[in-house]
C-alpha cells in the first residue's frame, strides 16, 4: 500500500485491512521469538515478511528450513509454499508492511547495563521507511518507558506523529521454547499502546492469530508486567536455591520438600532449584528494571539479592562435587568430569546464559579435565561470556564410564535412560532428573 492510498482516517483503514487479513505484517528479528510469531500470523491468513540481518538465516527460511529445532521445518515450508511467509534482509520492504513487530535481542552489557543498540538501531531503520497508517509494536523485553519515550521520539524524528499518522504499542513476548502445552497462538497476549488508538489497533491485530488479547492502559504497564513475570520467577528460583543449600546442610532433600508442599491446593506455587539461571530472559531481564530504577534513585533489592544467589549456584555445585570427591580422598585436580547438558533447559538447543558453561569453566580452573555431552548441541560456539571450543562426547554407557564424576546440569529426556549409568562411579544431579542409578554414588546439589 502506498502513502497516497491512505485517507485521513488512517485508523479505520488499518482496522479494515487487519479485519480482512489484507494487512501485511513485517516481523523484525527471526529468532526464538520472531520466527514462531511470523508463522502464527501466516497460519492465521496474514501476509508476513520476516526481516533479519543474518542472510544465512533468511536464505534457509526461504528454502523452507527452520534454524530452530523446536520450530518445525514443516511449518516454515508450508508457509513459504503458500506464499504467506517470506524472509528478507531488505528493509526497504518495511514500506509494504501495515504492521511492524520488533523482536530483536535486548541483552545486557558487560556491566549488566541494558544493551539497547539492537532496539534503537532497528527503530532508526523503521524511521527511514515509516509512512502514514502503519502500526509499530515492540515485543522485545525492556524497561518501562522504552516505547513511549525512546521509540516514539526516534520514530517522530521522521516528521510523522502518533496517533495522527502512525500507531505505536508494546506487546511482550511470552514464548516458552519447547513447551508442548502452550504455543504462540494459545498464550494470552498483553498489549499497551502509547495512546488509546494504538492500543485498539494492536489489540485488533493480535486478536487475528491469538486466542486471547488483554489490553492494558499504557505501554508502560505492558512493559512492567513482562518484567514482573520474569522477576517473579528469578526471585522464587533464588528462594528455592537458597533453601536447597540450607536444607542440604540439614540432610533434607529440597525436591522432596517441594513435592510435599505442593500438595497444598492453594497459596503455593512450586519452583525448582537448579545449577543456576539460563536463557535469554530470566537471568537478564530483571536487571533492566534495576537499571531504570536507579534513574529514580531507587534500589531493587529483591532483584539484586536473587541475582546474587542465582549466580552463585554453579560455584555451589562445583564445591559440592569437590566435597564428594574429598570424601573419597580425591581432588578435582586431574579428575575427569563429564557435564551432562549444555542448553539452559531441557530438550531445547538454546545455550544462551547456560550455567553449564560456568560449571565447566569453574571445574577447569580447579584443574579438572572436563568434557560435555549434549545431544542437542554437538559443538560449542562462542557465547556472551565463554568461548571454550569443546565438542559433545557420545551419549553412550561406554563413554560415561570413562569419567571420575558426572554432573547432570540439564534434564534432557535423553539422560533419563538408566542403562547409561551402568559404569558410572559418582553422579551429581542438579535437577533431581533421574532415579539414583544402581552401583553409583549419587547425590543432588
Ligand atoms: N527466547 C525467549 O524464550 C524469549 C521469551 C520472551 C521474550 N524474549 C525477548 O524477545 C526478544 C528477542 O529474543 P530472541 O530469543 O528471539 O532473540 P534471538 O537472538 O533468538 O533472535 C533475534 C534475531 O534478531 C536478529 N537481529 C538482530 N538485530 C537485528 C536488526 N537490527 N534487524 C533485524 N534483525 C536483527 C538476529 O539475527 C536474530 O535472528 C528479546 O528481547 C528477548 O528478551 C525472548
Amino acid at each position: 500500500m502506498l502513502d497516497s492510498d491512505m485517507g485521513p482516517d488512517t485508523k479505520k483503514q488499518l482496522l479494515d485491512r487487519i479485519g480482512s487479513r489484507e494487512a501485511v505484517v513485517g516481523i523484525i528479528g527471526q529468532g526464538y521469538v520472531g520466527l514462531p510469531l511470523a508463522l502464527t500470523f501466516a497460519e492465521a491468513g496474514f501476509w508476513v515478511v520476516g526481516f533479519d540481518l543474518d542472510e544465512a538465516k533468511v536464505a534457509s527460511l526461504n528454502r523452507g528450513e527452520s534454524h530452530i529445532k523446536h520450530v518445525g521445518a514443516d511449518r516454515v515450508a508450508k508457509a513459504v509454499a503458500e506464499r504467506r511467509f517470506s524472509a528478507s534482509p531488505d528493509f526497504s520492504r518495511l514500506r509494504d508492511c501495515d504492521a511492524i513487530l520488533i523482536c530483536v535481542p535486548t541483552p545486557l552489557g558487560r556491566h549488566r547495563e541494558p544493551n539497547m543498540s539492537f532496539v534503537h538501531g532497528t527503530t532508526r531503520t523503521i524511521r527511514g521507511y515509516l509512512r502514514p497508517g502503519q502500526l509499530v509494536v515492540l515485543e522485545s523485553t525492556t524497561y518501562p518507558g522504552t516505547t513511549d519515550e525512546e521509540i516514539k521520539a526516534i520514530l517522530e524524528e521522521s516528521g510523522l506523529t502518533t496517533p495522527e499518522d502512525f500507531f505505536l504499542a508494546f506487546s511482550p513476548e511470552r514464548e516458552d521454547p519447547g513447551n508442548a502445552s502452550f504455543s504462540t497462538a494459545s498464550i494470552p497476549k498483553l498489549v499497551g499502546g502509547v495512546n488509546p488508538e494504538s492500543t485498539e489497533l494492536a489489540a485488533a491485530l493480535y486478536a487475528g492469530p491469538i486466542a486471547q488479547v488483554v489490553a492494558v492502559s499504557s505501554s508502560r504497564v505492558a512493559e512492567a508486567a513482562k518484567l514482573l513475570e520474569n522477576i517473579y520467577r528469578a526471585v522464587n528460583i533464588a528462594l528455592v536455591n537458597e533453601l536447597k543449600m540450607t536444607f542440604d546442610r540439614m540432610g533434607i532433600d529440597i525436591w522432596e520438600v517441594i513435592e510435599a508442599a505442593k500438595t497444598k491446593p492453594f497459596g503455593f506455587e512450586a519452583f525448582y532449584p537448579g545449577p543456576g539461571l539460563g536463557g535469554h530472559c530470566i537471568p537478564l531481564d530483571p536487571f533492566y528494571l534495576s537499571w531504570k530504577a536507579a534513574e529514580y534513585g531507587l534500589w531493587t533489592r529483591f532483584i539484586e539479592l536473587a541475582g546474587e544467589i542465582n549466580t552463585r549456584m554453579p560455584s555451589y555445585v562445583v564445591s559440592r562435587l569437590e566435597r564428594a570427591l574429598a570424601e573419597e580422598g580425591r581432588t578435582l585436580t586431574g579428575a575427569k568430569v563429564l557435564v551432562l547438558g549444555l542448553s539452559y533447559k531441557a530438550n531445547v538447543d538454546d545455550d544462551r546464559e547456560s550455567p553449564s558453561y560456568e560449571i565447566i569453566e569453574l571445574l577447569q580452573e580447579r584443574g579438572a579435565q572436563v568434557a560435555y555431552c549434549d545431544p542437542h548441541i554437538p559443538a560449542m560456539h562462542a557465547v556472551r561470556k565463554h568461548d571454550l571450543g569443546l565438542r559433545s562426547v557420545p551419549l553412550t554407557p561406554e563413554e560415561f564410564a570413562k569419567y571420575d564424576a558426572l554432573v547432570l546440569s540439564t534434564a534432557h529426556e535423553a539422560f533419563r535412560d538408566p542403562a547409561l549409568y551402568q559404569g558410572v562411579r559418582l553422579l551429581c544431579d542438579t535437577r533431581a532428573a533421574i532415579e539414583p542409578p544402581k552401583g553409583c554414588r549419587y547425590f543432588r546439589a
